[in-house]
C-alpha cells in the first residue's frame, strides 16, 4: 500500500501506510500529528493541511490548481515545494511521498 514519510513539527520521522485513493491530508490527520490539521475537511478553505514536499517527490506531483495556489499564497511559510495535503491523492503512480510539516500558522 502507499506510504507517507513525514517529519513532524517536533522533528519526529514517521512512516505511515495508507490506502489507494487516500489524500495526504487524511493520512496525516488520521495519524494525529496535529490537532488543527484538515479542519475544512479538504474543501480548500483552511490551508491547515500545508506541507513541504521533498524535492524529488515535488517534481513528480500533478501541478496545483489555481484555487490551491490562491490558498498557498496566503501562507507566510509557503515555499516552492509547498502543497496542500488535501489536494494530493496517494496511490496509482504515487506509491511513496516524503513531506515535512511547516511551522504552524494556526
Ligand atoms: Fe483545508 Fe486542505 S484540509 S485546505
Amino acid at each position: 500500500s502507499p506510504v507517507v514519510n513525514v517529519t513532524t513539527r517536533e522533528g519526529n520521522v514517521l512512516r505511515l501506510e495508507c490506502r489507494e485513493g487516500d489524500s495526504l491530508m487524511e493520512v496525516l490527520r488520521d495519524a494525529e500529528i496535529d490537532d488543527e490539521l484538515g479542519t475544512c475537511g479538504g474543501c480548500l478553505s483552511c490551508a491547515s493541511c500545508h506541507v513541504w514536499v521533498d524535492d524529488a517527490d515535488s517534481d513528480a506531483l500533478p501541478p496545483s490548481s489555481e484555487d490551491e495556489e490562491d490558498m498557498l499564497d496566503s501562507l507566510d511559510s509557503r515555499c516552492p515545494r509547498s502543497r496542500l495535503g488535501c489536494q494530493v491523492l496517494l496511490g496509482g503512480a504515487l506509491q511513496e511521498i516524503t513531506v515535512s510539516m511547516p511551522p504552524s500558522e494556526f
